[in-house]
């Protein structure tokens, strides 16, 4: 299939693109599009058939169901057996936005894309392109993000086309995602409302509008947990190469870390403050083998940049990945999910004064320290 590469210049040739966009979508076809988010891969949410070519495109398993986008806080009425007061109050406080509600669903929503369960993700996007192709296709738009499935999510249409060139009708080009990791996603359907994935709207904005929440236990990587969000069961976020996350305590053993990687021979990226960055200078002087990737300042640059640092390692494939681990307050929460699922859970901590490793065994660059 030969995909269009249309680039939004926010001028009066936009609507255009966005009505041949449009056009695809209504034929059934598969378009990707910028959110405030990540990059979403769109087809018409009533249309079992076109909702099934979305996950052709990303190799996605069918028992992950996908988001329904809208462009009005109304139309998610007729996707719904009925709201309670906690779905409204959130949909008050945070839409337009970065929030998934997880509601009951009514006969209209195809099995394609709930999954077969009896409840159906909304979300009414921020971004104005987004809004103007829903309103355009006059249809919800169903999406999940615009990677092939395991890959970190796309936060630029260059990302998108490396994935999804000849395998969609269109790629949008709307710039970068402001936000860079993808929605919160909570289930209002339980008395009190459950995060099952973190993301822009934090776990702080949620408690200040309902005063209870709960977050999904399966979230902290405890394997006896079933994730109730079936997409947070899969690898994820994925880099090619192995990587490993050091939380806490551990993190300030980093620099050590390097030193003894390095020693080895091995090529070492790290993912970390621009602090820490600042202070491997001189080893980075000194060695070629030394991949640095820092974030910057504060945990909102590097949700926006974590996807683009992982996929850019996917290009310069170092033998190993170090991560930082931040504090999990705010947008934290969302990264360290992220970063956790990325690493496949090998958290290097240190209890009493020892260094541990969940999920397997401590390599050997790690034992001195
Ligand atoms: O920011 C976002 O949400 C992006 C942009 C494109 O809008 N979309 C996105 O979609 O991240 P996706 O498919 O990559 O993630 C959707 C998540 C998955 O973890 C899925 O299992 C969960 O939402 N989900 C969808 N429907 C659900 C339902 N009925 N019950 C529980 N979890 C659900
Ligand atoms: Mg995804």
């Amino acid at each position: 299939m030969q995909t269009c590469y249309w680039k939004l210049q926010n001028n009066e040739q936009d609507a255009e693109l966005m009505s041949k966009a449009a056009a695809f979508i209504q034929a059934g076809e598969v378009v990707a599009f910028p959110t405030e988010t990540v990059y979403g891969l769109g087809a018409d949410g009533l249309n079992g058939e076109a909702v099934a070519k979305i996950f052709a495109a990303k190799g996605r398993p069918n028992d992950n169901p996908l988001i329904l986008h809208i462009a009005d806080v109304k139309d998610i009425l007729p996707l719904t057996t009925g709201l309670n007061e906690n779905a409204k109050a959130l949909m008050e406080a945070f839409w337009p936005g970065p929030l998934t509600l997880v509601v009951n669903k009514s006969q209209i929503v195809p099995d394609a894309v709930s999954a077969g369960l009896e409840t159906v993700a909304v979300r009414f996007p921020s971004n104005k392109f987004a809004q103007q192709l829903i309103k355009a296709c006059g249809c919800p738009i169903a999406a999940p993000s615009a990677n092939i499935s395991g890959r970190p999510s796309p936060t630029n249409a260059q990302d998108v086309w490396e994935d999804m060139q000849g395998k969609v009708a269109a790629v949008l080009d709307g710039g970068e995602c402001g936000i860079g990791l993808e929605s919160t996603v909570v289930d209002t359907t339980e008395p009190v409302p459950v995060i099952l994935r973190p993301g822009g709207i934090t776990y702080e904005m949620l408690t200040e509008v309902l005063g209870a929440v709960e977050i999904d236990p399966a979230l902290q990587g405890d394997a006896s947990y079933k994730p109730k969000a079936p997409g947070m069961k899969y690898r994820h976020y994925a880099p090619k190469s192995t990587m490993y996350l050091l939380e806490g305590e551990a993190a300030r053993l980093l620099p050590q870390f390097v030193s003894n990687a390095l020693a080895e021979g091995k090529r070492v990226g790290v993912l970390c403050s621009r602090v820490t960055a600042e202070a491997l200078a001189e080893v980075k002087e000194n060695s070629h083998n030394l991949l640095l990737a820092p974030w910057g300042e504060g945990l909102e640059e590097l949700a926006a940049r974590l996807f683009y640092l992982l996929r850019d390692f996917d290009r310069s494939m170092p033998d190993v990945i170090l991560a930082e681990g931040v504090t999990e307050s705010g947008i934290g929460l969302a990264v360290m999910n992220r970063m956790r699922k990325a690493a496949g859970y090998q958290i290097v901590s240190v209890m009493n004064g020892e260094v541990s490793l969940k999920n397997g065994e401590l390599p050997f660059f790690m034992l001195k320290y």
